[in-house]
């Protein structure tokens, strides 16, 4: 069965409009988790545009609720996180002035503070995924590295998708990175501007286990409601 993990970072992102407490993602985390999420996604930025430390802490802390935090690769950040304890963390590339993860992790430039990285969480018995772009020599490293999972960034597919260009050669990439990935004993998840259409081709991929979606998700929910709209991906991606 495919699993879908909510991002709920931009919950975050309209509470801190306004300075107060509401909407609470620890609210959201628990709401989406009983309306089908099957794990939550929370990105602690080294910013705090979004998902604050408090945040972070209260909803890893939430009993039998899979939380993935993403998290960059700073020192400070990692530290914090080794601390908060999550069930699984992902390793994402971050750029400052970025408004979104823009592509995989630089694997090969940062393969040795990654595999460390990897290797402290490891030791906590806290999962880890690496955030890649759909090419084999990441595919390939990522094995040297020793990660539980990856995440393929779907960015430019998705891009193809809703622009309505051909996107064979994208989907290609990413499904033979899949392939690749659980010969390897890797698991494989997939995120990053998915909406229902992009969604729905990407599911034909069988290697794909995971789905992580988050703006399509809670900007569909100002119209549908979060309830309806995560019954819907549940079962878009149904096997
Ligand atoms: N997966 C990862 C690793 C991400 O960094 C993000 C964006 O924070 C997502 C999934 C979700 O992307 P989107 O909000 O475009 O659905």
């Amino acid at each position: 069965m495919k699993r879908l993990g909510v991002n709920i970072d931009h919950v975050a992102t309209i509470r801190n409009a306004r300075g107060e407490f509401h909407p609470d993602p620890f609210e959201a985390a628990l709401f989406a988790k009983k309306k089908g999420a099957n794990s939550i996604t929370i990105h602690l930025r080294e910013d705090r545009r979004h998902i604050n430390d408090k945040d972070a802490k209260k909803i890893c802390s939430i009993d039998n609720l899979f939380v993935n935090l993403e998290i960059s690769t700073n020192n400070n950040i990692v530290k914090n996180a080794l601390k908060i304890k999550p069930k699984f963390v992902c390793i994402v590339p971050e750029n400052r002035n970025e408004i979104t993860t823009e592509g995989g992790l630089e694997l090969k430039r940062n393969k040795k503070k990654i595999k460390k990285i990897i290797s402290l969480f490891k030791n906590k018995k806290i999962r880890t995924s690496l955030f890649i772009n759909p090419n084999i020599k990441d595919i390939k490293l990522s094995k040297e590295i020793k990660t539980d999972c990856i995440e393929i960034h779907t960015g430019n597919f998705s891009n193809l998708v809703k622009s309505k260009r051909n996107f064979t050669k994208e989907f290609l990439k990413i499904k033979n990175c899949s392939v690749l990935a659980t010969k390897m004993g890797i698991e494989v998840h997939a995120g990053h501007g998915l909406d229902y259409k992009s969604t729905k081709i990407l599911r034909k991929i069988k290697e794909i286990k995971e789905f992580n979606i988050g703006h399509f998700i809670i900007g569909e929910s100002i119209f549908y409601g979060l309830a309806y709209v995560i019954r819907k991906f549940k079962k878009l991606i149904r096997d």
